[in-house]
């Protein structure tokens, strides 16, 4: 029997909703699969322990979290403290002290009936963000002058370096060549005159290596625009930290919404625990109601069970969830349905129960 030991950081508003769900699922799985265990460790970090210790995390949190399997997150930030403390000070602290230089966020439509764009198929919406997660427009450099003076200036500094940006293009390349796809680079080299051009060379120099894989490269402005109206472009796409942090909402919204997207927080070299969460935040404008979309956060374990390489509960997680997608009834209110968090959650548990006799 495998034991895998998995951290959870519920968070903020929705998230301890949300990974209350997820965790009902690992528990379900360690249920029916007499090969597979779980132990988990609730962390209480977030808004709400700042509030009262004065930081977002325990001073030896990173320390705490090494020994796991994987993070399992909700979500970080609230009203009350500012965003830019309470997420540098533990998500985005997570993703850098871990290495986990890979965020992979699939866009997939699993019902038709839930995208916004007019005559677009599940077929022609199925492909793979992979963006850079350490470094880039989030290396958290730069410098504040002249505060409150009229000669202020803020600077916020991009980092791009050979190693950084070399290890997740050449991940994509390999992701790509692996499942037979495009890959498609996505720069503004034409306005980031440093950054971005140097993007586009290593772009280029690494996809030499790659012979057989077709690439496209598409300004930032004209790959958004795709998005909306040709989606069908994408295969697998690799992006910078910002741009695929923005392009990913986009994703979510052409899938089905904010509840629909995930994201897995890869350290591929497997030096450190990787990170599970839904794409979404804190959602404070719904939090406390019980109608919370636990979807993306299910679609979570999913990516962790790919991960642990128990495809089967990956695949298995996936099909359910777009079993779901297609019985309204049973869904929250963002897609339509009259289900609370919890109801969608128990719902989720007896239709993977029903297949498990084929997985077990
Ligand atoms: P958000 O993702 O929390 O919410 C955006 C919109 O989507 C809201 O209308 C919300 O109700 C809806 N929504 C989000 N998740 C949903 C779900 N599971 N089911 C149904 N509806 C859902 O983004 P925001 O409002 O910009 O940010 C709120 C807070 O969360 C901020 O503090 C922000 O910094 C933080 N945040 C954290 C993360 C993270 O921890 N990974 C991600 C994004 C934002
Ligand atoms: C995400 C979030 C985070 C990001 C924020 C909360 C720092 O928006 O995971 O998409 O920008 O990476
Ligand atoms: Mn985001």
């Amino acid at each position: 029997m495998k034991t895998f030991k998995i951290a959870l950081i519920p968070g903020d508003g929705i998230g301890p909703e949300v990974v209350a769900e997820g965790v009902k699922v690992l528990q379900a799985i360690e249920q029916l699969d007499p090969a597979i265990s779980f132990s988990f460790t609730e962390f209480p970090w977030g808004c709400e322990y700042y509030l009262e210790h004065g930081k977002m995390m325990a001073d030896d949190g990173i320390e705490k979290l090494k020994g796991f399997d994987a993070i399992y997150l909700g979500a970080v930030g609230y009203p009350g403290v500012p965003d830019h403390i309470s997420l540098w000070d533990l998500l985005l602290t997570i993703r850098k002290e871990f290495d986990q230089y890979v965020n992979l966020r699939p866009i997939t439509l699993l019902n038709p009936a839930l995208t916004p764009l007019k005559n677009k198929t599940a077929e022609q919406i199925d492909f793979l963000v992979i963006r850079e997660n350490s470094e880039g427009e989030y290396a958290g450099a730069g410098d504040w002058l002249f505060k409150g003076k009229p000669e202020e200036v803020v600077l916020q500094t991009g980092v791009f370096s050979r190693k950084g940006t070399e290890r997740i293009i050449r991940y994509a390349y390999e992701e790509a060549k692996r499942s037979n796809r495009t890959l498609t680079s996505i720069s503004k080299a034409n306005a980031l005159n440093y950054s971005m051009v140097f993007w586009d060379e290593v772009f280029e120099e690494v996809g030499k290596e790659y012979p057989d894989v077709q690439t496209y490269s598409y300004l930032v402005d004209a790959a958004s625009l795709y998005f909306v109206t040709e989606p069908e472009r994408f295969e697998v796409v690799v992006t910078s930290n910002l741009f695929g942090d923005i392009l990913t909402d986009i994703g979510a919204a052409i899938t089905g919404g904010m509840g629909l997207a995930t994201g897995a927080n890869i350290n591929p070299e497997r030096s450190y625990p990787s990170m599970f969460e839904p794409v979404h935040g804190s959602a404070p404008d719904i939090s406390g109601k019980g109608i919370a979309n636990p979807i993306a956060a299910i679609w979570s374990v999913s990516q962790m069970m790919d991960f642990f390489g128990e495809e089967k509960w990956g695949k298995a997680i996936l099909s359910v969830i777009q079993e779901m997608l297609h019985e309204k009834e049973s869904l929250t209110s963002d897609l339509g349905g009259e289900s609370t968090t919890t109801q969608l959650g128990d719902r989720f548990v007896e239709l993977l129960a029903a297949r498990s006799s084929e997985l077990v």
